[in-house]
């Protein structure tokens, strides 16, 4: 019998304990053993859970059991959660977890720490979507092109709702937490926060690049409006929160922000609350990734996958992909090298020679207009909705600020990326 304790018993932890009763029987004939969980830790031992599991609100209580082979940590937050974690490996445990900013900053140091011991982590990126198994081994044939997607439902499902309903941004990211989807601070989600941490694991076994949040170029879906909406919908865009990695001779780029997306895209129909990711490798082609990237069960499928995989191996594979680096490693692109093409939302005053002289702005720092439409705002503003071809990160920055300080534009340019 395969004993474990969970570290966080919230609504994935309960989820980890009703899979593994629930479905016993198939769990245990795939894994060759029964798994049950002793113990789990929470922080308010007197709120009914109604479970039959031993609860303590000590984590010693489970790091010293000797009976306990695998600790699933599901308590969220980086620091405290990397100390829990070695002192469990340490003492020769494995270890599942579903938190994905421990590996976004500690994921080096883990791999380093567990050697041979089991470290499994399906759970922390793109919650009920197998994409760490996908591509650790059933990629790993290829060099990978690129990865793309939606990562946050929080954000997927604000963006779908903003599109399809007209609904207010508060009164949305509300509806999300209230469904459960949204991380406990939800600025981790509409910041892009939560989306980037995912990415980074993911670059890790894609690319072995060994970056953190503060490396790359993170943005949320916090300044998108209805008029950006609009202008999506006019020209055939759907607008998303996504992850990007992409290869580009020795370098990758990474970044996180919200996009306008060709409607006829694959990831562009993914909506609501769904995760979706698009992986190119250089032999298979495009791959998709679909599902459930947040919620209890879904998140607690993969937790338990990791389980029933660590029951019948009890062996940890290179935890990040790569039994030892790749020659000419990969190295992080700057995020003012990126390319990409842009759309910009500007609110002027609606005065002769305005259109003039912001296009003029536009001339000076080499970039070319690709569409514009111009609508009213007020009796004396108007938002000019511009998009541009291919430029360069830094010339589109460098031009955001000498625009927003022109007399005659109201409030600092809103720009998205096109993809
Ligand atoms: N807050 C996350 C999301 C949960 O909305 O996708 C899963 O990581």
């Amino acid at each position: 019998m395969l004993k474990v304790g969970i570290i966080g018993v919230g609504t994935v932890g309960t989820s980890v304990v009703n899979i593994l009763k629930d479905n016993a029987d198939i769990i245990s004939a795939r894994a060759g053993i029964d798994i049950v969980v002793k113990s789990g830790v929470v922080k308010n031992l007197s709120k009914e859970r109604g479970l039959d599991i031993t609860l303590t609100d000590n984590v010693d209580d489970i790091l010293n059991d000797d009976e306990i082979d695998v600790v699933v940590e599901l308590m969220g937050g980086v620091e405290d959660a990397f100390e829990i974690v070695k002192k469990a490996l340490r003492s020769g445990k494995a270890v599942v977890t579903a938190n994905k900013a421990l590996l976004a900053y500690h994921r080096y140091e883990l791999e380093e720490i567990a050697q041979d011991i089991a470290f499994e982590y399906e759970a922390s990126v793109a919650g009920g979507i197998p994409i760490i198994n996908a591509l650790r081994d059933g990629l790993s044939a290829n060099h990978i092109q690129s990865i793309m997607g939606i990562m946050n439902g929080t954000c997927n499902y604000m963006m779908t709702k903003m599109a399809n309903d007209g609904v207010a941004y508060d009164a949305i990211l509300k509806e999300a937490q209230e469904l459960g989807y949204a991380e406990a601070d939800p600025t981790f989600d509409v910041g892009g926060f939560d989306a980037a941490h995912k990415l980074l694991i993911l670059a890790s076994i894609a690319y072995g690049i060994d970056a953190k949040p503060e490396d790359i170029l993170i943005e949320g879906i916090d300044k998108v409006t209805q008029d950006d909406i609009s202008f999506a919908k006019e020209f055939g865009y759907a607008i998303k929160l996504l992850g990007i990695a992409k290869k580009d001779a020795d370098e990758v780029e990474l970044r996180v922000h919200a996009c306008l997306i060709k409607k006829d895209q694959m990831i562009a129909k993914i909506d609501g609350v769904m995760n979706g990711i698009s992986v190119v490798g250089d032999k298979v082609g495009e791959t998709l990734y679909y599902g459930p990237g947040a919620g209890g069960d879904a998140t607690a499928s993969a937790v338990v996958a990791n389980i029933i995989d660590i029951a019948r191996s009890g062996k940890s594979r290179p935890m990040l992909g790569f039994d030892k680096p790749m020659e000419g490693e990969l190295k992080l692109k700057p995020i003012d090298e990126i390319s990409s093409k842009y759309y910009l939302r500007i609110n002027v005053s609606d005065r002769t020679g305005v259109l003039a002289k912001i296009s003029k702005i536009f001339e000076d720092n080499n970039i070319s207009i690709e569409t514009m439409l111009q609508r009213p705002a007020s009796q004396e503003s108007a938002n000019l909705l511009i998009s541009t071809h291919t430029a360069l990160e830094k010339d589109i920055q460098n031009m955001i600020k000498k625009i927003a300080a022109l007399d005659f534009v109201n409030s600092t340019p809103v720009m998205i990326r096109i993809v």
